[in-house]
């Protein structure tokens, strides 16, 4: 999982890890309930789905995602640990003909911020949900914010300078602005916009080595070092492994974060 673009790589559990300590208090957030049937959006591997699944036992889960390796992981996820009320399709959640009024709750870990037209994506959730559905999503608050996001960016540029940042593309803080999210989501027909700040630190690793491998597989950052000469690319490596260096503590690499629960309600 690479969650600066929503790009998909199954691995050992790697996103799940980073985000060991957002992800308790989202379930606390998405409270779901014994009956519930629950839309995860931008599933990845599924954690979030399934767990969604074994609270809601008399109903369950249904994951979406476009990418077919992501689907692929979590199905195998899911069957791997008997969870037998979650499904996984790989869709379009902007898109995808879901069926009308269908869900309870429509959740997301950092799975809605990709889309190229968020006001369709979102109605197009809205018409899944039942008439008191309602939608929580996890979402960055903006880049200067995030330890990571600046850490990694500035490591990039020191010796290169700003050609070596990346522009365009999916854009992982595009709901990261309260006046410009809660807009959408109105938009989009959902009502009872509330953001909460959640202020926990992503995990990268226990140790540098492999919280370099993590970080060389965001978008972010690959694309950059891409488009570097062989040299500078090494420099940049070098940078970012000083960069994680200074970041290890006696439990492995971790870097202040902060992001938005925000919550909603179907119009
Ligand atoms: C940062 S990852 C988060 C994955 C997962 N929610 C988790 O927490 O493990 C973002 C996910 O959103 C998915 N995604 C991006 N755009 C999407 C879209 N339009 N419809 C469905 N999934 C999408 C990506 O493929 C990716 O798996």
């Amino acid at each position: 999982m690479r969650h600066a673009t929503g790009e998909h790589t199954p691995g050992p559990s790697g996103y799940d890890a980073e985000l060991r300590r957002h992800d308790r208090i989202l379930r606390r957030a998405c409270d779901v309930q014994l009956h519930d049937h629950v839309l995860d959006i931008g599933c990845g591997a599924g954690q979030t789905t399934r767990q969604a699944a074994r609270t809601a036992q008399a109903g369950g889960a249904l994951g979406v995602d476009v990418s077919a390796p992501a689907v692929e992981r979590a199905r195998e996820l899911a069957r791997a640990e008997g969870v037998r009320n979650v499904t996984f399709e790989h869709a379009d959640a902007q898109v995808h003909r879901f069926p009308e009024q269908r869900f309870d709750l429509a959740i997301s870990r950092f799975g809605t911020m990709f889309f190229d037209d968020s006001v369709a994506a979102f109605t197009n959730v809205r018409r899944a949900l039942r008439p008191t559905g309602r939608l929580v999503m996890m979402v960055w608050q903006p880049p200067e914010h995030n330890e990571w996001d600046v850490a990694i960016r500035q490591s990039l540029e020191v010796a290169d300078g700003p050609v070596a940042s990346v522009s365009g593309g999916p854009d992982p803080f595009s709901l990261a602005d309260p006046p410009t999210a809660t807009e959408i989501l109105q938009a989009a027909g959902f009502t009872d916009v509330v953001f909460a700040d959640v202020h926990e630190p992503v995990y990268y690793g226990p140790d540098v080595a492999a919280a370099l491998d993590w970080v060389r597989g965001f978008t972010c950052t690959s694309e950059v070092l891409k488009r570097l000469g062989p040299a500078a690319a090494a420099r940049a490596v070098g940078r970012l492994r000083e960069t994680l260096s200074a970041h290890l503590s006696d439990d492995g690499v971790w870097f202040d974060s902060r992001a938005w629960i925000i919550t909603a309600r179907r119009h």
